[in-house]
């Protein structure tokens, strides 16, 4: 009841779709996606990313949507008030939203470096050779940066979330749209090689596909990155959803929100891989593609320094509002579920987060060779996130639609604002077979590849 006494709504679907878009499109798109896209043989990863999208990412989508608006409850509660016997799987969700952003922080740290050196010596400095490995490898510039980044987020939730997110999504979304569609431009005139970025990222090339495990690599690749592009597995669409009004269309909203979080990511990967081999760069570079590659373009442009501050700041408020919805997943636990005061909740999560962030910047540093399970800790969280908790957090979900809640009633829940729902049939295979034989077959396959 508590949590019912906090329940807003969007003051319109369109509010909703903005504040889930900005929810889901973050780093994940304009940083993991190119250079994911690029270590996992672009064209053939692209396939199986969209086929993943319509498979897994909207129907997702679509439950979480569901289950929200019908309980009116976030996370936790929304699935104790179904079925008490699944509250785990809201308890699996914030577990993962609190690792993801301890090293997510990291990242927006480095996006607000990047913009001072802009503003400050230029992109030059930036694009030189090494640059960025010297910056990561700093014991302590990066560690503050991280610090700050995370202090934000923290201070824009103990302000009140809502009206921050709908109202910078209303101007940043846009923007951002604007300034990746310029740069993408940008990239591809650069001539050279260029064109050779774009076959590379759309004509798949099947025969790199010549063994099962490494199918399963590029599979388990995708549909990790579908989910964190996404925000599945979290409950945020489920809280997103608890704040909507039962005259929205859940089914329209759920494929808006994956086409423009898609959109966003192809036209990221439009930006920096035509960049990468027209320079001659690599594009398995890894985490670093943004970070070098992009300031090269920037170097290429007449006022590429201005392009780069409005660019990463753009990324910036892009990371900050999927950093802020992280922060507010795990906090509201607190607050909802053990009756922390607001303030308390989250200066204290965001703390621990800020410390476990700090070992994970610095697993680029001074604690470069301290490995668990073999992977340095910043890659470490990503793989613990990415490849087992929001798998299971997805299984879980799918199996509570599936086989708890039924398909039936959440078709109806996704019946309501639409004038009906034909796809039953369909929608009740997907979350009662395929979807959770796909996230098990490739959540194993992913622990065997590592
Ligand atoms: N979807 C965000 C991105 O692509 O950067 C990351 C994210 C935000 C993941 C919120 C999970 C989440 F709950």
């Amino acid at each position: 009841m508590k949590e019912k006494s906090k329940r807003g709504n969007f003051t319109s679907s369109f509010g909703f779709v903005l504040a889930a878009a900005g929810s889901a499109i973050g780093l994940g798109n304009l940083w993991k996606f190119p250079y994911i896209a690029g270590e996992s043989g672009g064209g053939v990863f692209m396939v199986f990313y969209l086929v993943f999208i319509l498979i897994l990412g909207v129907p997702f989508i679509m439950s979480e949507t569901a289950i929200g608006r019908k309980t009116q409850l976030s996370t936790i509660g929304a699935y104790r008030s179904i079925n008490p016997k699944w509250t785990f799987a809201g308890i699996i969700g914030v577990v993962c939203a609190f690792f993801i952003l301890s090293y997510y922080s990291v990242v927006g740290g480095w996006i607000l470096k990047y913009i001072t050196v802009f503003f400050t010596s230029g992109h030059t400095t930036a694009a030189a050779p090494g640059y960025f490995a010297s910056f990561t490898a700093n014991p302590v510039e990066p560690v503050v940066w991280h610090l700050v980044f995370m202090a934000f987020c923290t201070v824009v939730v103990l302000f009140g979330v809502e009206k921050g997110i709908e109202k910078g999504s209303k101007i940043m979304l846009p923007a951002l749209f604007v300034l990746i569609v310029i740069v993408a431009v940008r990239s591809l005139t650069l001539g050279g090689n260029a064109m050779e970025g774009v076959k590379f990222l759309f004509i798949p090339d099947f025969s790199q596909l010549d063994s099962p495990a490494k199918v399963a690599n590029v599979a388990v690749q995708a549909m990790g990155q579908v989910f964190f592009s996404l925000s599945i597995g979290m409950g945020i669409s489920i809280t997103y959803g608890s704040y909507l009004k039962k005259d929205s269309n859940l089914v329209k909203n759920s494929f808006i929100i994956g086409g423009l979080d898609t959109l966003v990511a192809l036209l990221a990967g439009l930006a920096i891989m035509p960049a990468v081999f027209a320079f001659g760069f690599e594009p398995a570079a890894g985490p670093s593609l943004i970070f070098e590659t992009l300031p090269a373009v920037f170097d290429s442009m007449p006022l590429g320094n201005l392009f780069a501050v409005i660019f990463f700041i753009l990324v910036f408020f892009a990371a900050a509002t999927s950093a802020i919805a992280l922060l507010e997943v795990v906090s509201s636990f607190f607050i909802d579920s053990l009756g922390w005061k607001r303030s308390v909740a989250t200066i204290s999560t965001a703390s621990v987060m800020a410390l476990i962030g700090v070992f994970a910047s610095l697993s680029f540093g001074p604690l470069k060779d301290a490995t668990l399970f073999g992977m340095g800790f910043f890659d470490f969280l990503s793989y613990l996130t990415d490849k087992i908790l929001m798998p299971l957090g997805a299984l879980a979900m799918c199996l509570f639609v599936g086989y708890s809640w039924k398909p039936k009633s959440a078709a109806e829940e996704l019946a309501i604002g639409r004038g009906g729902f034909r796809a039953v049939g369909l929608y009740s295979a997907l979350m009662r077979f395929v979807a959770p034989a796909l996230v098990i077959i490739i959540f194993v396959a992913g622990l065997i590849n590592k």
